[in-house]
């Protein structure tokens, strides 16, 4: 990891705003090495903290947008711009209304992607791991993968490009697939093996059973699909 994004997500914050951890800056340096955010409008759809809308104004888009259905999670995405005198423009509400705003030339987006077990297991998780909703997402992993791939088309100009972070035990296979049916090229372009935090620890015995994990894991897999519009 080359990343050197840190300082976001105070102490006092860090149980209502997702701390940015290794999928932010997974997303953040494979964002970077494409080379494409200089005078990009790019719109990063689960803003939490706003570390990666952030690195995308850092690194010379012309606009960036940020969406977060969280109001805490705007609010400090917020701060950070002002702090750091940045223009960029946070709204609050889901994902989905970035269609309002769209095309775009680069559409970055780490969302929910964390399998969630039907009898619910919120109490073995820690309050510092943070909020709930930046990481349930239904039974599969896949509530907001799955729209968010439907509205790729809808999101991007021509040629345009979109970067998603998710985790192997939300199958990456079917990302890649709902992509490429569009017509766009869909491809893993980076990925990275990390220890379980919290919410892994208490749902890997639960996500083996179901087969989402491989039995005997001790680590999970991340990875970065990028999926370019023709
Ligand atoms: C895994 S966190 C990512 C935060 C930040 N982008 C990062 O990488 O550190 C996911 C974020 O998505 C937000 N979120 C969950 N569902 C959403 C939705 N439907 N629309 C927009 N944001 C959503 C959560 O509030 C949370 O801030």
């Amino acid at each position: 990891m080359t990343s050197a994004y840190t300082g976001f997500g105070s102490a006092d914050t860090a149980v209502e705003v997702y701390p940015p951890q290794e999928d932010s800056l997974l997303l953040i340096d494979a964002m970077i090495e494409t080379g494409l955010v200089p005078g990009a409008r790019v719109a990063d759809l689960c803003t939490g903290s706003g570390v990666i809308a952030m690195a995308a104004a850092t690194a010379g888009a012309s606009q960036v947008t940020a969406f977060d259905i969280c109001p805490s999670a705007v609010r400090q995405a917020r701060e950070a711009a002002l702090t750091a005198g940045t223009r960029m423009d946070v709204h609050r509400g889901s994902w989905a209304r970035a269609v309002e705003f769209a095309p775009f030339d680069l559409v970055v987006a780490n969302p929910p992607y964390v399998p969630q077990a039907p009898e619910g297991d919120a109490c073995s998780i820690p309050a510092t791991a943070g909020p709930s909703r930046a990481w349930d997402a239904g039974a599969d992993g896949r509530m907001v993968l799955d729209p968010l791939c439907a509205a790729a088309p809808l999101l991007l100009d021509e040629g345009g490009t979109m970067l998603v972070v998710q985790s192997e035990c939300s199958n990456v296979m079917s990302t890649l697939r709902a992509l490429r049916a569009q017509g766009m090229h869909a491809e893993v372009v980076a990925q990275q093996l990390i220890p379980f935090g919290p919410v892994l620890s208490a749902r890997a015995p639960w996500l083996m059973q179901s087969g989402l994990l491989p039995r005997g894991s001790r680590q999970e897999r991340i990875v970065v699909v990028r999926a370019d519009a023709p």
